[in-house]
């Protein structure tokens, strides 16, 4: 009974900006792993602009990165809520194809999201980078060459046939679950009913 109430009282929300499907896909997924726990709408953070994050008791955002940078919206959406943002149980992860490599994949070594994170009004109380997905037969042929030619002089792969998803589901399942936590951390009184889930 308790934690039927409990679930149809926490919302959470998950903004997504992305082109090409991998941002959403993680969202969706994050979503799909919350469901039993939170009441979460995944939401196109272009069309999130009058969003009022007073309906929401937790808010994710996800963001993926094009010719180095990413979409401008998310500044602007940051900037516009970052008192509300900073005042609730928040998460942050970014999608590039520089974080295929393990090693370019944690909040210090991808530089995107270092820059982010350092230049952010908001600060997340989670945050993670993903490895987003190489569709080559998706891509405009300017972009096909122009990343073609980026994965050739990263070492990735070169194969204009080729889709690969680098993306690590066990990563961003841990993710979820640290995401469905902090909660508690914010509204102890939550903490009491956990041991009868
Ligand atoms: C035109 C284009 C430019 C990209 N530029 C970068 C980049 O500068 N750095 C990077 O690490 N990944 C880059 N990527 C890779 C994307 O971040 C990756 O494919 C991601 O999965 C895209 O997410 P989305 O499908 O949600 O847009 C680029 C991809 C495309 C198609």
């Amino acid at each position: 009974m308790i934690l039927t109430l409990t679930s149809n009282i926490m919302k959470a929300l998950i903004l997504y900006s992305g082109r090409d499907g991998q941002t959403l896909s993680i969202a969706s997924y994050v979503a799909s792993k919350l469901q039993d726990r939170l009441c979460c709408e995944v939401i196109d953070l272009l069309e999130a602009e009058n969003v009022d994050l007073s309906q929401y008791q937790q808010v994710m955002i996800g963001a993926s990165i094009r010719y180095g940078h990413f979409h401008s919206a998310l500044d602007k959406f940051v900037r516009h809520h970052a008192e509300q943002l900073n005042q609730m149980p928040s998460a942050f992860f970014s999608v590039n194809l520089t974080a295929r490599k393990p090693e370019k994949r944690s909040l210090q070594t991808n530089v995107y999201t270092r820059k982010f994170l350092l230049a952010s009004p908001w600060q997340p109380k989670q945050c993670m980078v993903f490895a987003g997905a190489l569709r080559y037969p998706r891509y405009r042929w300017f972009d096909r060459i122009m990343i073609q030619f980026i994965m050739y002089i990263t070492g990735g792969e070169t194969d204009s046939n080729k889709e690969v998803e680098y993306t690590d589901w066990q990563q961003v399942e841990c993710f979820a679950q640290k995401f469905s936590q902090i909660k508690y951390e914010k509204q102890p009184k939550f903490v009491t009913f956990t041991p009868l889930a």
